[in-house]
């Protein structure tokens, strides 16, 4: 496509004279990517068609982390840091600028805007693009823990999901085998430097609640997992120490006296007669 001088475009549709032809567009691709964080992004831009003119690219993003507020709309982005923007001039068939943010962190979570400058010995023209929509992820850490409550008997159950992004995260119980538990609702999630969340909640169990073998998960679905983590516990784990110390002072006592037993009578000459 040719403009002609003295003809100014602005945007995407601009013809001259009365030759309708295709018109100049930017293409961003990919429309769409999802990365767990500590991935690269690799966002190209590029012209549909070789306008014949220099090209200048500009990046633009619209950051959607829950923090970003009013700031959200970045200045042009620069190439620093994670950042990096190579353009292609003349490559064929047409000229590509593609951005590379390594390293993705939640923060980086957007929308990210392409446009070009095209400059003329007398003509130029302003494209503006669609947007590539960036999601990044970040797997959470699940961890249960147990510890004896201040009421004689009961233990308070602790269950913490630790680093996910996006922060919706749902943390639920599951004592089936004991019947109904009635967790503390779970707090709001903080915060933590590189964009991520961690949340907890935790479980009040009573001792008559907790019936020898009865096991208690905990159940954490989140969009970055294929599938819901689960962590469970066993009141052998933790409450009774009575049932270790009867395994450690009756049991195994038991078997050793057993076993040299059977040594004993396998291994000795039955006592010979006179
Ligand atoms: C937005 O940026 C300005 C100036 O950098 C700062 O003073 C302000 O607190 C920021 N607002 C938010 C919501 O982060
Ligand atoms: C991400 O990019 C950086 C530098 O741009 C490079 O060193 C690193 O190997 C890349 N990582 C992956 C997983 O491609
Ligand atoms: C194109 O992008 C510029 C800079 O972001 C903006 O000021 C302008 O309103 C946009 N124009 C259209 C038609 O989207
Ligand atoms: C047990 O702890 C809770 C809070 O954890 C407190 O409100 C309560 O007063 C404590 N009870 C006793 C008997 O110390």
């Amino acid at each position: 496509m040719n403009l002609h001088g003295g003809i100014y475009c602005l945007w995407a549709f601009c013809f001259t004279g009365t030759t309708v032809g295709n018109p100049i567009k930017l293409l961003l691709s990919p429309s769409h990517l999802s990365l767990l964080a500590g991935e690269n992004a690799t966002l190209s831009c590029r012209l549909n068609q070789n306008s014949g003119f220099k090209s200048y690219f500009y990046w633009k993003a619209v950051k959607q982390h829950p923090t970003a507020g009013e700031n959200k709309t970045s200045d042009f982005i620069e190439e620093k840091g994670r950042f990096s923007i190579s353009t292609e001039e003349d490559s064929p068939p047409a000229a590509v600028s593609t951005l590379l943010i390594s390293d993705v962190s939640p923060y980086d979570h957007g929308r990210y805007f392409c446009a070009v400058h095209l400059l003329g010995d007398t003509t130029h023209a302003l494209l503006n693009g669609t947007y590539i929509q960036l999601d990044v992820k970040a797997r959470p850490q699940l961890s249960l823990t147990s510890h004896p409550s201040n009421t004689s008997g009961s233990r308070i159950l602790s269950c913490s999901a630790v680093g996910y992004y996006p922060p919706d995260v749902s943390l639920s119980w599951d004592g089936s085998s004991i019947g109904v538990l009635s967790p503390t609702p779970q707090g709001p999630p903080t915060l933590h430097r590189d964009g991520s969340y961690s949340t907890s909640s935790t479980l009040l169990v009573t001792e008559a609640l907790w019936i020898t073998g009865a096991e208690i998960a905990c159940v954490l679905s989140h969009s970055s997992l294929t599938e819901p983590l689960r962590k469970s516990i066993r009141q052998e784990d933790t409450f009774s120490d009575a049932a270790v110390i009867t395994r450690h002072c009756v049991i195994v006592p038991a078997l050793v006296i057993e076993i040299l037993c059977v040594v004993y009578f396998s291994l000795c000459p039955a006592p010979v007669r006179n």
